[in-house]
C-alpha cells in the first residue's frame, strides 16, 4: 500500500513538475543554521496541501564543510539510571543464566559486568522481553547457526467458510532448516469439519484440545472410524483419504506431516475432485444422473460447518465385506489414556511404531517439565526434531558441529525445530509447567544422553578429557535421566542439592 502511493505520487511528481535550476540558499551562518535548504533540480507537485520535496539535491553527497554532525551530543547514549537489569544479568556471562526481562523496564543487551552495550533503539521491546538469549546471548554461544525458531502466531491464520475454523501453518518458507517436518495448528468450531481429502505427505496428528471424530478407508476397502479427544494421536499414511469432523466441544490439533515443503492449502479435496471433472464423466463414475450435480459446492469447502454427528459412533460406522482396519493397523491411539513415565523434574509419553505400528517412521514424546527442572543435554541418532510449545515457556541450546551455538527462547504457540545430530537441551524458564511435543522420523524414539555417556565411559578417560575431580566423576549416572529437576530460582547456582 505504502509502496503503491509512493509510485503514484513519483508518476504525479514526475509527469507535471517544471524543472527548475538547483538553488541552493546558504544561510547566513553555516554555524548557527548548518542545515542548509538545498532545493533539488526536480521539485515535487503533490496533491493539495502537500509541501516539501520528494527528493534531496545531489550536494547533501559526500563531505561537505558545513558537515551538521555533531559527535559530541550524547543522544544515543543510554545511563544505568534509564535502565533496569534482570536477576543475574550482570552474573559472568559464560554462566549463561536464564535472563528473565519480562517485567524488566527497558531491557538492555547486557551479559556480565564487564562490557555493557546498550540499545537506545529502535527496537522491538515484546521481542526482546521474549527473546532474551537472542538479545543478550550467553557467552558461549558462538558463530553461526540457523534460525530454529518459528512462532506460529507469526503464520498467516487461514480462516474456512463462515465461523467454522481456521488453520495456520509451519513449513520450509517460514523455517527453511525443516526440510524433514511441517505443521499446522487447526481450529474446527463445534460440528465443523476439515473436509473430506488426501494428500502426498503422511500426517501425524496430536489433539490440543476439545474432541473429534475421524473415518477413512483404506486401499482394500476396509474402514476406520473412532473418536478422540484432547491429548490422543492419530495417523493417516499418504494418499489415504479421510475425513476430520469436530463434536459439539469443537477441537483444536496439531497436524505434522513428512515433508518440510507440505502445505496445508495444497492437498487433494472432495469438493474439488468434483468441480474439476465434468459432469458427464461423474455421472457415469456414479450411475447417476447429471441433476445429481447440481449442488454440488461452488469452490472448496476446506474448513465449514456440518450436522452434528450421531453420539453413538456404530451410526457411522461403515462397512463393506473386507470389514474394518484390523487394531495392528488402525489410524488412531489413545495417548491420553497412557500412564506418563515419571522421573525427579517431569514426565514423558513416548509413541513411536513399537506401539502405534501404522505411523511409519513418527517416533514423538511428549514432555512434561516441572518449573526449575530441564530436558536433559542429548541429541538424536537419525533424525532432525520438530518441537511444538504446548504450554509454559523454555529456552535451548542448538550445538552445531565443530564450534557454534545458538540459544532460543520457546513460549506457547512456537515450533522449534533441531537438524540432526545437533546436541541440544530445554530448560523450563518459566513458573508454569513447559508441556512441549518432541516428533522425529524414525521407527523408534531414541536419544543419546551426555550424562549417561560419560557415566558410561571409564573415569580415566572422562577426567583425561574434562579434567573432572573424583565427585564429579562419582555423580556421573549410568541411567539416562531423561529430565533432571532444577530450583525455581533460575540465578540459585548450587545444583547439587537438586538430584532428589
Ligand atoms: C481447552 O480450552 C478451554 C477453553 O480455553 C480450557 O478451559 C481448557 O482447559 C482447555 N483444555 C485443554 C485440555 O487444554
Ligand atoms: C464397526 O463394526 C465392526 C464389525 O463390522 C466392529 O468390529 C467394530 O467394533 C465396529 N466399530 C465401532 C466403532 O462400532
Ligand atoms: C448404537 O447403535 C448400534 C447400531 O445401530 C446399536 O446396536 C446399539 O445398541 C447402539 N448403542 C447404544 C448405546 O444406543
Ligand atoms: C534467587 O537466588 C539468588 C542467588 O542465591 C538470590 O540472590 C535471590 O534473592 C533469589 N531470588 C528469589 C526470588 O528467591
Ligand atoms: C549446595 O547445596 C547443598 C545442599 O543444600 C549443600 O550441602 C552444599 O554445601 C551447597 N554447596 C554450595 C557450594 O553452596
Amino acid at each position: 500500500m505504502f509502496y503503491r502511493l509512493l509510485a503514484t505520487q513519483v508518476l504525479f511528481a514526475v509527469t507535471l513538475a517544471t524543472p527548475i535550476a538547483i538553488e541552493r540558499r546558504q544561510s547566513a551562518s553555516a554555524s548557527d543554521s548548518p542545515a542548509a535548504t538545498v532545493v533539488p533540480t526536480a521539485t515535487a507537485v503533490g496533491p493539495p496541501g502537500a509541501s516539501g520535496y520528494l527528493r534531496g539535491s545531489t550536494d547533501l553527497g559526500g563531505f561537505s564543510s558545513s558537515n551538521p554532525v555533531d559527535t559530541t551530543a550524547d543522544a544515543s547514549v543510554v545511563s544505568p539510571d534509564q535502565y533496569e537489569l534482570a536477576p543475574g544479568q550482570d552474573a559472568d556471562k559464560d554462566l549463561g543464566l536464564f535472563l528473565d526481562l519480562s517485567t524488566v523496564e527497558n531491557p538492555q543487551p547486557i551479559r556480565g559486568s564487564t562490557d555493557a552495550p546498550t540499545d537506545p533503539g529502535p527496537r522491538n521491546i515484546a521481542l526482546d522481553r521474549e527473546n532474551s538469549d537472542a538479545f543478550a546471548p550467553p557467552g558461549t554461544d558462538a558463530g553461526t547457526v540457523p534460525n530454529g525458531k518459528w512462532p506460529l502466531g507469526l503464520s498467516a491464520n487461514r480462516h474456512g467458510l463462515g465461523s467454522a475454523g481456521w488453520a495456520r501453518q509451519q513449513n520450509i518458507d517460514a523455517l527453511p532448516i525443516a526440510t524433514a517436518m511441517a505443521g499446522v495448528d487447526m481450529r474446527l468450531s463445534p460440528n465443523a469439519y476439515r473436509e473430506m481429502h488426501w494428500h502426498k505427505a503422511n500426517e501425524w496428528s496430536l489433539i490440543l484440545n476439545g474432541s473429534v471424530r475421524l473415518n477413512s478407508m483404506n486401499e482394500a476397502g476396509e474402514t476406520f472410524v473412532d473418536d478422540l479427544q484432547a491429548g490422543d494421536v492419530w495417523f493417516f499414511p499418504a494418499g489415504i483419504p479421510h475425513s476430520i469432523q469436530a463434536s459439539e466441544a469443537g477441537v483444536e490439533f496439531l497436524l505434522v506431516f513428512d515433508s518440510g515443503d507440505f502445505s496445508e492449502d495444497g492437498t487433494n479435496l472432495l469438493s474439488e475432485t468434483f468441480e474439476r471433472n465434468s459432469k458427464a464423466v461423474l455421472a457415469k463414475d456414479l450411475r447417476v444422473d447429471t441433476s445429481a450435480f447440481d449442488k454440488i459446492p461452488d469452490g472448496e469447502l476446506y474448513i465449514f460447518d456440518g450436522t452434528p454427528f450421531p453420539k453413538n459412533i456404530s451410526t457411522d460406522n461403515i462397512t463393506g465385506p473386507a470389514g474394518v482396519i484390523p487394531q495392528s493397523s488402525t489410524y488412531s491411539y489413545h495417548l491420553s489414556q497412557q500412564a506418563a513415565y515419571e522421573v525427579p523434574g517431569g514426565s514423558v509419553k513416548i509413541i513411536d511404531p513399537v506401539s502405534f505400528p501404522i505411523a511409519s517412521n513418527f517416533a514423538a514424546g511428549l514432555f512434561v517439565i516441572k518449573p526449575g527442572a530441564m530436558r536433559e543435554l542429548h541429541w538424536h541418532t537419525t533424525s532432525d526434531e520438530w518441537n511444538y510449545i504446548i504450554s509454559g515457556q523454555g529456552r535451548l541450546t542448538v550445538y552445531s558441529a565443530p564450534a557454534s551455538s545458538r540459544t532460543f527462547d520457546f513460549q506457547a504457540g512456537d515450533v522449534g525445530y533441531v537438524p540432526v545430530p545437533a546436541s541440544h537441551y530445554l530448560e523450563n524458564t518459566g513458573t508454569e509447567d513447559l508441556v512441549y511435543l518432541e516428533v522425529l522420523q524414525a521407527p523408534a524414539y531414541n536419544d543419546i544422553s551426555v550424562a549417561q555417556w560419560l557415566g558410561l565411559t571409564p573415569k580415566r578417560v572422562v577426567k583425561d578429557h574434562l579434567g573432572f575431580s573424583d565427585d564429579t566423576l562419582n555423580r556421573l549416572p549410568k541411567i539416562k535421566p531423561y529430565i533432571l529437576p532444577g530450583n525455581t530460582n533460575l540465578t540459585q547456582t548450587n545444583f547439587t542439592s537438586e538430584s532428589e
